[in-house]
């Protein structure tokens, strides 16, 4: 499929303004090179910058100008008709897969927000796409390029402070009931729950830093059946390398 190209920018679609689709947004107007084109969500209001979502992350950019944007009702318009080279698939996590496979078919780069998908024949469905089409895919798992966690790669690299014996890493959260669109955070068959939509960004860094480990050992709780809310606790082993350990979960208050 061809698009008519009018500058030598990127051009971006993002599918879903949501809290993470707004801040995405903000985001790219910052980068050189790049050009938000078009948005799309089912809800028409999310589409108005006076109905721009707030998330609990810092973000000191201001709020972008999105009057010359394409608006899109539903990601799959999107997908099929809006002018740009990448799909920015921001919408909840169950839904990653089915439109990233779709937007990488249709001829264009995907970077989709993290969990990556729910399930191992959907995540491998993913990347069967990109290499079928040639188009690039990226998961958005930012923890790994944050400044303090790049500082801490790269003293246990130098082994600026010696040899890394253990790793500790722990993010607890409150539950965000109430955050998403039809509250789909609290619907584990939706969100994955605390397991796939927190626990993911350190088992991320964890991988990207130190590589697979030799063994895992983990133990999962829910706070009550069919709750989204687990409190994990897991155990990395490293044949000749530290010993690493990860609690998260969400909290029920
Ligand atoms: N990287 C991070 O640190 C981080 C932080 C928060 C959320 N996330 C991830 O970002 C994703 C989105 O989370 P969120 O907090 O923005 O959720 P959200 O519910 O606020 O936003 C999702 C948006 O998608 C829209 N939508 C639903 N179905 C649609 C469709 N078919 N077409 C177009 N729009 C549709 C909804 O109306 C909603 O506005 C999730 O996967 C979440 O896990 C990542």
């Amino acid at each position: 499929m061809k698009f008519w190209r009018r500058t030598n920018m990127l051009r971006i679609g993002i599918a879903g303004m949501g809290g993470m689709g707004w801040f995405h947004a903000s985001r790219y107007a910052q980068i050189q090179g790049v050009e938000l084109a078009a948005i799309a969500d089912v809800r028409p209001d999310r589409l108005e910058a006076k109905h721009a979502v707030q998330i609990n992350i810092e973000n000191k950019a201001s709020q972008p100008d999105l009057s010359s944007v394409q608006r899109f009702a539903d990601a799959e318009q999107l997908i099929a008709a809006a002018d740009v080279d990448i799909i920015d698939i921001c919408l909840p996590s169950y839904l990653h897969a089915p439109y990233t496979v779709q937007a990488l078919r249709a001829g264009r780069h995907v970077l989709c927000e993290k969990p990556m998908a729910l399930s191992l024949p959907d995540a491998d469905r993913m990347i069967a796409a990109s290499k079928e089409s040639g188009r690039k895919l990226m998961i958005a798992q930012c923890i790994r390029f944050w400044p303090e966690y790049q500082f801490l790669k790269k003293v246990v690299r130098e082994e600026s402070f010696g040899n890394l014996l253990s790793l500790n890493l722990y993010r607890i959260g409150g539950r965000p009931a109430g955050w998403g669109w039809e509250d789909w955070f609290m619907d584990p068959a939706r969100s994955g729950g605390s397991l796939y939509d927190l626990h993911i960004h350190d088992v991320d860094f964890v991988n990207s830093m130190l590589g697979a480990p030799e063994q895992i050992h983990a133990s999962g709780r829910r706070s009550s059946p069919g709750s989204s809310c687990e409190i994990i606790h897991s155990i990395y082993q490293y044949a000749n390398g530290p010993q690493v350990s990860i609690h998260a979960g969400w909290s029920e208050v």
